[in-house]
């Protein structure tokens, strides 16, 4: 099969841990007969030097055309700090989920046995849990109005949602937990005792579900969600929630794997899906060779599954939870023994490709 690839690097350790991604791409297709045709677009930061647009309309069209994104991440700390910057990396990340109408973000939380000592949460809490968390992308309070008054006193920032909004992504959420390997779950998690956009969810997921009797449903506050992600992770099969609390659960879901650098997403829509970590531009490590790159090598593995090469995206995974299994991973994740963004990306490459000295098989 032939597929063409968007890959938008973006910053910090985006190139880096994104160029591991398309080695091992790269091996897939050749073991495979494959072939992933990639076209390099700007986005973010570097887009705002080169440009001075963070996300040029190049990109869009290259997007647009494409049979999938790739997506290393974005953001530079000059922004971070200074709340008059007009144009922001971020504003990149944000129109393109609009423009593809990536409504939908898909972030698997999976816990690895041979990395949960090295967890701060108790091992019995960890074994076992697994669940996948439904955000949604292109709504709530990350588009509504933003406004400031003159003087800078006052400032608001609007959650909306609309029915159809809510409809399309419980949809998904409700025929994912319907899959064979899913526990048939979903919990929605809202805020619904004090917001109305949240009471709107309740309301529609709760007649969406009559349409999907085979899944048990169950509502749970954002605050209350937040504590038991921690406390009893296992209870999780599917979550299913708006943007802003998405993006906070999602990142607090990530203590459980061990390391945010290991989680991946996909986010799909009406037309080309993208597939990036959840992890930001880290731009500390930037150039250093120590960021995690198995949160874009998954998300290159969940872009296989989307183009329907399972066995490829299963090869893919054997061979991460492989590294990991064996003691190779990265800083984040072992202070001590730890080895390069390249070498792991080489390992996993190898473990593709069949091969790995017998002496650490
Ligand atoms: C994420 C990120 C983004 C978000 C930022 C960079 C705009 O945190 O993908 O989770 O908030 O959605
Ligand atoms: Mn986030």
């Amino acid at each position: 099969m032939e597929k063409n690839i968007t890959v938008i690097l973006g910053d910090g350790i985006g190139p880096e841990v994104t160029e591991q991604s398309i080695k091992i791409l790269n091996a897939i297709g050749d073991q495979f007969g494959h072939k992933f045709k990639y076209d390099y677009q700007l986005m973010g930061a570097i887009a705002i030097d080169e440009t001075g647009n963070p996300l040029p309309d190049a990109t869009i069209e290259s997007c647009l055309k494409s049979d999938a994104v790739l997506f290393g991440a974005i953001g530079h700390p000059k922004y971070d700090n200074d709340p008059n910057a007009k144009v922001r990396p971020e504003q990149g990340l944000l129109k393109i989920r609009k423009s593809l109408q990536l409504f939908a973000n898909i972030r698997p939380i999976t816990t690895y046995s041979a990395l949960q000592h090295l967890s701060p949460l108790k091992q019995e809490r960890l074994d076992g849990a697994d669940f996948v968390i439904f955000r949604e992308l292109t709504g709530g309070i990350y588009f509504g109005e933003k406004k400031i008054n003159e003087e800078k006193t006052v400032a608001s920032d609007l959650c909306e949602y609309s029915r159809p909004e809510i409809e399309r992504i419980a949809h998904l959420a409700f025929q994912y937990a319907q899959k064979p390997e899913r526990r048939k779950k979903l919990t929605l998690v809202d805020k619904a005792n004090v917001l109305e956009t949240s009471r709107l969810w309740r309301k529609v997921v709760q007649e969406i579900a009559a349409q999907y009797p085979d899944v048990k449903v169950d509502y749970m506050f954002v605050d209350n969600a937040s504590m038991q992600i921690i406390i009893n992770p296992k209870q999780f099969d599917v979550v299913l929630t708006e943007n802003m609390f998405g993006d906070i659960i999602s990142d607090e879901a990530s203590v459980l794997s061990g390391s945010l650098g290991l989680l991946p997403s996909s986010s799909v829509g009406t037309g080309t899906a993208l597939f990036e970590p959840i992890h930001g531009s880290y731009p500390q490590a930037a150039g250093k060779d120590i960021a995690n790159p198995i949160g874009s090598i998954l998300s290159a593995a969940m872009m296989l599954d989307y183009f329907e090469m399972n066995e490829e995206a299963t090869l893919v995974r054997n061979a991460v939870a492989w590294t990991l299994a064996h003691g190779f991973v990265t800083q984040d994740i072992d202070a001590e023994n730890n080895y390069g963004t390249s070498v792991i990306g080489e390992l996993i490459k190898d473990f593709v490709e069949q091969k790995l000295p017998a002496d650490i098989n």
